[in-house]
């Protein structure tokens, strides 16, 4: 563990300030040393308040735990502090042997990538950026709708744990209060030899207290607090791993279907260069979109090919 680190464990289980001295002494450690950590920590995005002749407390923010979530889930955790991007951590995972069930985190990423090539914002402070690695071995007509049930499994634990009611843009989208708060993106690989679906990357990126957003995103994208989060990070990355694991996937694809921003809506799309616009009237099983159309055709969108334009973007309960 890095000297920030423990730094932080003391700082966060204390209720009081405590003194450099006393942290230096605890932890074997001179004054300065203590001063660099609460700098680091403060790079971190955390709050700490100094006060001459009383010391440190922390204010706000938490930091990634990768140890506590080792305990907490049935996954190999691997944290990187640099990361470009964790859907490429678990790639290059993958590449090296990993044997699967082994979430990649990171606090930000420099180069995180969205669905169909787009770029996602994963600043410094106050996101959750994540990807799972899994090893299913099915054929591709077997593979569970990994997007669909992380999805609802990412707004159940959001509910579990706080009082926010996020909704689901098909596919991979939540929103919040009309703006979008976390994305998901969800990889294959698949054996020429075998046809089988051998691996999944699962990635998930949650703005959970980004105070801003660059010029082009604001109006687009939120954060699921807008003031200091009463839960860390830590606790939602591991409900959402627990709910995923342990709700049957029926109940999974019921919630979505009941979280969805679109069935029910007018929505507009683009498939083979042509513009449509239809009432979403059902996801199936395997995540695709029905949109019957005003000339009575009934057109299924397959999520890997298009992506809505609009929707009518009323919330619902
Ligand atoms: C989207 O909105 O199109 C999907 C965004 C997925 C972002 C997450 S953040 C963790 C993981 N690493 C990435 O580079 N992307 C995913």
């Amino acid at each position: 563990m890095k000297t920030y680190q423990k730094v932080y464990h003391i700082l966060k289980n204390a209720d009081n300030y405590i003194s450099g001295e006393q942290l230096a002494e605890q932890l074997n450690l001179s004054r300065t040393s203590i001063w660099k950590a609460t700098q680091q920590l403060e790079k971190h995005g955390l709050v700490i308040d100094s006060i001459p002749n009383r010391g440190y407390r922390l204010i706000e923010g938490d930091l990634l735990e990768p140890s506590w979530l080792s305990d907490q889930l049935p996954f190999t955790i691997h944290y990187r502090e640099d990361s470009q991007s964790t859907q490429q951590d678990a790639r290059q995972g993958l590449e090296a042997g990993d044997l699967g069930d082994s979430l990649y985190i990171a606090p930000s990423q420099t180069g995180a990538k969205g669905r169909f090539g787009r770029q996602f914002f994963a600043p410094q402070q106050g996101g959750i950026y994540m990807s799972l690695h899994l090893k299913p071995m099915v054929a591709f007509e077997q593979m569970p709708p990994y997007t669909i049930l992380v999805a609802a499994a990412t707004v159940q634990a959001i509910e579990n744990l706080t009082t926010k009611k996020p909704l689901i843009k098909w596919v991979n989208d939540i929103y919040l209060d009309s703006k979008k708060i976390a994305g998901i993106l969800t990889e294959a690989v698949t054996s020429v030899e075998s046809g089988l679906i051998t691996d999944i990357i699962i990635g998930i990126g949650l703005n959970v207290y980004i105070k801003t957003f660059p010029e082009e995103l604001k109006d687009k994208a939120g954060s699921l607090f807008d003031e200091q989060p009463e839960i860390s990070r830590n606790q939602l990355i591991a409900e959402i791993w627990k709910v995923y694991l342990n709700t049957p996937e029926n109940q999974l694809i019921d919630l979505y279907r009941k979280k969805s921003l679109v069935l029910g809506q007018t929505v507009s799309f683009t498939q083979n260069k042509i513009a449509y616009t239809g009432l979403a009237t059902e996801i199936d099983r395997e995540g695709r979109l029905q949109v019957e159309t005003p000339k009575g055709e009934t057109i299924w969108l397959n999520s890997g090919e298009v992506s809505l334009s609009s929707w009518t973007s009323e919330q619902k309960d």
